[in-house]
């Protein structure tokens, strides 16, 4: 199994189908450490609605890492292990979220940063018809899981008599995301060239 820095080296020697599998690789990575926000936030958000969406949320999360997974298989390969992906850069500049409005607000500029990738994978005119299927079921799951964690986050914060801080919160994600993006997004767009 290559690591990272191999697989950046032979960059421009991969096949298409070795291209694939390592964004679909990507995909499914940021899925399951998204899957790992949604695990830390069961425990903090205790009322009986947002146990419900929390439970569908997460379902969606893992579904997501296997419809990934899948279409890795279909390629008769296997998934590689991103050991330095996204989220693992995001989560080293930004630690560990100090309160709730934080980890909820890294979890919606995460949920921002799949459906903004998702939408430029599927506006290339190239997607094969199995891979578009999946970005559009996933692309709108992160619609409405990006909508109400947002919500929950200002209502928290809200209660808290702190309702700046949901924007503050956000705001600062938002800037690491942008710079921990710009560090991945040549190297993403040399992939899903064919
Ligand atoms: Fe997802
Ligand atoms: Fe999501």
């Amino acid at each position: 199994m290559p690591d990272m820095s191999e697989v950046k080296i032979n960059l421009s020697e991969m096949s298409p189908t070795d291209k694939q599998v390592l964004i679909f690789s990507f995909y499914r990575d940021a899925e399951l450490r998204g899957a790992r926000l949604l695990f830390n936030l069961l425990h903090h958000l205790k009322d009986a609605e947002a146990q419900l969406k929390m439970s569908r949320h997460l379902a969606d999360e893992t579904r997501h890492a296997w419809l990934w997974t899948k279409r890795i298989a279909d390629l008769g390969a296997a998934p590689i292990l991103i050991d330095d992906g996204y989220q693992r850069r995001l989560g080293m500049r930004t630690g560990v979220p100090k309160d709730l409005i934080d980890l909820l607000a890294l979890t919606v500029v995460v949920e921002e940063r799949a459906r903004a990738r998702y939408m430029q994978h599927a506006a290339r005119p190239d997607v094969d018809a199995e891979t578009l299927g999946v970005l559009k079921a996933v692309t709108e799951d992160e619609s409405w899981h990006l909508s109400w964690i947002e919500r929950q986050m200002r209502e928290i914060a809200r209660e808290q008599g702190k309702p700046e801080r949901a924007d503050q919160a956000l705001e600062r994600y938002r800037e690491i995301d942008r710079e921990v993006w710009a560090s991945l997004a040549a190297d993403e767009a040399k992939l899903l060239e064919t």
